[in-house]
């Protein structure tokens, strides 16, 4: 995979599957910065800590000043997201909204403040980061596949939307991602079933790279062996 001298934005680029995007698309020669909510990591010289990227607002100051760091921008994807496990009889009518923010208003919102920079590159790349758990939402699972399936549905508008304009809209589904908080909500699971990090990175420096030019609009489960 070569994205050399690529510029490319990872939201919720310090948690568990963005930092694994992040090194991807370093290793394959990309300049990346992250932005995200979480405090920037002292490590990481191009990122962007305490983000709320569901304003619309700090979202496109935060893109504005990526790509100006960047010097351009060629890629985005959007990582931000969380999990809620509750079933409608016990859970709160709040956490339905909160998903929805979380993980489609943040890539409604960075997408939208990416578009004008990507025109300007002449085309370029969205990966958006659904689940698997979209495809049939099991008890519990309600207001996080619903927030899903809004990115499946994003994921398929925008790329109609972006065909002319030479930009691909693509997204991942993953199941259960083997991270630490995973790890440590299931101990009791067999984490060698679970998709790596790396995996579904690997899978989105392919959507991000030139072999890739003709796939959008697609949604694409990567699940291990779960
Ligand atoms: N883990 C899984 O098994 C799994 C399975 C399928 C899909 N996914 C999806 O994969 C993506 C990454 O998951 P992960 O496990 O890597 O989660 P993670 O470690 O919690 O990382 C997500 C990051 O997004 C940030 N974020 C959340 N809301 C934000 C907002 N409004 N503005 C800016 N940043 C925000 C979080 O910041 P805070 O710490 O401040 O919240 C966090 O740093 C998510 O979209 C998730 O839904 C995960």
């Amino acid at each position: 995979m070569n994205l050399a001298g690529k510029g490319c934005i990872v939201t919720g680029g310090f948690g568990a599957l963005g930092a694994a995007v992040v090194q991807r698309l370093r290793a394959a020669g990309a300049t990346v910065a992250a932005i995200d909510r979480a405090p920037k990591l002292q490590w990481d010289a191009v990122g962007f800590g305490g983000v709320d990227l569901a304003d619309p607002e700090a979202a496109r100051a935060a893109i504005d000043s990526a790509v100006t760091l960047l010097g351009g921008l060629y890629g985005l994807v959007n990582a931000a997201g969380a999990f809620r496990w509750e079933t409608l009889a016990d859970g709160d009518v709040a956490t339905w909204d909160l998903l929805y923010s979380v993980n489609l208003k943040t890539a409604v919102c960075a997408s939208k403040a990416a578009l004008p920079h990507l025109m300007a590159n002449g085309g370029g790349r969205i990966v958006n980061i659904g689940a698997g758990a979209a495809t049939k939402a099991a008890a519990g699972m309600g207001a996080y596949a619903a927030s899903k399936a809004g990115v499946a549905k994003l994921t398929e508008a925008l790329s109609e939307e972006m065909k002319a304009s030479g930009i691909t809209v693509n997204a991942v589904l993953p199941s259960i991602i083997d991270t630490p908080a995973n790890r440590a909500d299931m101990p009791k699971a067999d984490f060698s079933k679970w998709v790596k990090p790396e995996a579904i990175a690997e899978l989105i420096a392919f959507l991000l790279s030139d072999a890739a030019a003709d796939i959008t609009g697609a949604l694409i489960p990567i699940s291990g062996r779960v």
